[in-house]
């Protein structure tokens, strides 16, 4: 069996921010700070080896055993559940999912509500818990201008600064759940290679203090 901890890390700011945490717990590699095209690292002193995916493919790479453990985000736990364990907080990538909506919007209790967003699961089951039947409109971006062109009566997205929401006139209708990224196991992956997984979410924990 591989000796290595293989890590999925995804890609991107946040990625380079979970790298840094990984550095301060003591899994340095050196060669991932060399800025070039590679997606693949090792630190054979440190026994890793990292990936750089794309953000929401991570727990995909972590729960099917191509990667021990990765970094996902609380949103993409929600919308997929992954048969991943969840092994830490680590308490960075922070927003909100919220429903939004065109500033002065009501709502039409009497109508099918219409509701855009990238995750599906998260807007059915919000507003299933609160018996309101709603008409789901998948998109894969660019959330934001549904409303706008009336493609959708309110939209079910991630707001971090309110940025984008404030230029487009939306605003905050309904907060769903708080996000944050997620360390995160292959069960089986667990099993075997415990000790060192163990090893490194106690050590993550003592560098986000
Ligand atoms: C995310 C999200 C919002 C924006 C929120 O989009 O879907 O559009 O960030 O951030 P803010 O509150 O700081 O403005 P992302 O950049 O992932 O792009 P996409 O959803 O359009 O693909």
């Amino acid at each position: 069996m591989d000796s290595f901890v293989n890590i999925a890390l995804p890609k991107g700011r946040l990625g380079e921010k979970v790298y840094g945490m990984f550095e301060r717990a003591g899994y340095e590699c050196a060669e991932i700070k060399e800025q070039n095209r590679k997606l693949i690292f090792e630190s054979k002193e440190n026994g890793v080896r990292y990936f750089w995916v794309k953000p929401s493919d991570v727990a995909i790479y972590v729960e099917r055993g191509a990667a021990d453990i990765g970094v996902a985000g609380k949103d993409i736990l929600l919308e997929y559940e992954p048969d991943v364990f969840e092994l830490l907080d680590l308490g960075v990538g922070k927003c909100r999912m919220a429903v939004a909506a065109p500033s002065g919007y009501r709502d039409n209790r009497s109508k099918t509500l219409t509701v855009a967003t990238k995750f599906s699961k998260i807007a059915s089951d919000y507003y299933k818990s609160r018996g309101r039947s709603i008409d789901v409109i998948h998109l894969n971006g660019s959330i934001e201008i549904a409303p706008l062109l009336g493609l959708s009566d309110v939209i079910v997205d991630i707001v971090e600064t309110g940025a984008t929401l404030r230029e487009n006139n939306l605003e905050v209708i309904e907060e769903i759940v708080d996000i944050s990224a997620r360390l995160i196991s292959n069960k089986a992956s667990y099993r075997f290679k415990g000790d060192k997984i163990d090893e490194i979410t106690g050590r993550m924990r003592e560098a986000i203090k």
